[in-house]
């Protein structure tokens, strides 16, 4: 297994691109189900879960040719509905292919996700929703079975909570549908607004785009042909190399961005001391040796991202007072405490809110990634800690951060792969 080692201490410069978003390309990736004609996707990152989510297309029967960035999809060779086990338990976001099976199909039978090390993650709101809209389902032998034999219905779908992926599905589903979905309380985040852009690129009428309620009128059934899609940029991968110039009081420039997906993360690093330049697709970001503490809560977007949450609060425990963060999205999500802690971090939890207190330095040490961003916390620390930091099991970072030691060591970093 791999693991990355890391000699903290070292100032960050430079510039690097950043990806195309995982969060956008996963759901893109789906949405080619609803067509039988070829489509290519540009700027894919190239982690692992892309790959993942590609092999069950091929899997399923579709015709994938795959290289780094650039994925062409024929799935009008696809000849299975069944979304098999061994691919949904390594990436719950294979439940992104349970709406458009359905829809394009009539039936599928997907695994059941499971939860996951930052909580149970369900998706109840995905199946009623689907329900809603006449799919008869069923779950036996760790499966989802659905069932749609005459096609979709429209319907009007509230969701209880706003939810990225079951927004994601309905929308899907909805595109070959017959009749007018409703989506209320829908998700805003710029990858549902990349997914119903490609949707409505492919001839589909969908309004309400990037606000809480999407109208979408279905095909009745007829497939979509895609036009060519280019992954918008990656706004997590983004925040974490603010955070990484945050923590390590650095000047660095992001390019290939999109500033205004990042804006919350701006916000809580400017309140923090930092400041930045911004134009066009380009970010730069002054560090502050003198970081304020944070105060900051998880919500939808356009609220702070859950996502960047762990990577935030390694930056806290360099600031010169005490942090509150709290967690409102995930039950679970705090798994990289105990491991900031292991650092010199001084930082307690109480339910969902976590305080952290300042510490004059940090110390290397081995430390282990529990989930993704979790593992680029650990990373993040480790650029300040003193001496070394070994951060294991990262095959989480591999998941999501498309060549992490890479681009940090461009910039500066002292950092390298090496295997255990
Ligand atoms: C997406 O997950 C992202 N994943 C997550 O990114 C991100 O943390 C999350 O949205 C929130 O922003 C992808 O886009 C692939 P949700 P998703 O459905 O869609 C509850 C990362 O690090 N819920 O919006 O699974 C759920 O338990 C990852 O890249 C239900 O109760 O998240 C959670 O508390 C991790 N029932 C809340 O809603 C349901 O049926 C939001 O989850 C569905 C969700």
């Amino acid at each position: 297994m791999d693991y990355l080692k890391i000699k903290g201490g070292t100032k960050l410069s430079g510039s690097i691109q950043i990806s195309g978003a995982k969060n956008s390309a996963l759901p893109v990736i789906a949405a080619t189900i609803l067509s039988d004609k070829p489509v290519k996707l540009i700027n894919l990152p190239n982690v692992v879960d892309i790959r993942t989510l590609l092999k069950l297309l091929d899997i399923l029967g579709g015709t994938v040719e795959h290289n780094d960035t650039v994925a062409n999809i024929d799935n009008g060779t696809m000849n299975s509905t069944k979304a098999v086990y061994e691919i949904v338990s390594q990436m719950r976001a294979s439940i992104l292919v349970l709406g458009p099976l359905l829809a394009r199909f009539g039936e599928c039978e997907v695994s059941l996700p499971g939860g996951c090390a930052i909580g149970q993650r369900p998706i109840d709101l995905h199946l009623t929703a689907l329900e809603a809209m006449g799919a008869k389902i069923e779950i036996k032998g760790g499966y989802v079975r659905a069932e749609a034999p005459n096609g979709l219905q429209g319907a009007k779908i509230v969701f209880d909570k706003i939810t990225v992926g079951g927004t994601e599905n309905i929308v899907m589903a909805a595109a070959l549908a017959h009749g007018t979905t409703t989506i209320i309380n829908a998700a805003k985040e710029p990858e549902i607004v990349q997914l119903c852009e490609m949707i409505v690129d492919a001839g589909v009428n969908i309004k309400g785009i990037g606000t809480s309620e999407i109208i979408i009128e279905g095909t009745r059934g007829k497939p979509l042909t895609f036009k060519d899609v280019e992954i918008i940029p990656d706004r997590i991968e983004a925040g974490t190399y603010l955070c990484a110039a945050a923590i390590t009081a650095s000047t660095i420039t992001l390019e290939k961005v999109n500033a205004t997906h990042i804006d919350a993360s701006i916000d809580k690093l400017e309140a923090m001391g930092c400041t930045f330049d911004i134009e066009d697709e380009k970010i730069t970001i002054h560090g502050n040796s003198r970081l304020k503490p944070v105060s900051l809560i998880t919500t939808e977007y356009p609220g702070f991202p859950t996502d960047m949450q762990a990577q935030f609060m390694a930056v806290a425990t360099m600031a010169i007072g005490e942090s509150v963060i709290e967690e409102r999205l995930f039950e679970n999500r705090f798994m990289h405490v105990s491991e900031l802690n292991r650092l010199g971090a001084d930082i307690w939890l109480k339910g969902s809110i976590a305080a952290v207190n300042p510490v004059v330095e940090l110390n290397g040490a081995d430390v282990m990634a529990t989930d993704l961003r979790a593992s680029s916390a650990l990373v993040l620390a480790g650029l300040v800690a003193n001496g070394t930091t070994n951060v294991h099991r990262i095959y989480h970072l591999d998941r999501g951060y498309d060549n992490l030691e890479g681009k940090l060591a461009s910039l500066g970093a002292d950092i390298s792969r090496l295997s255990e």
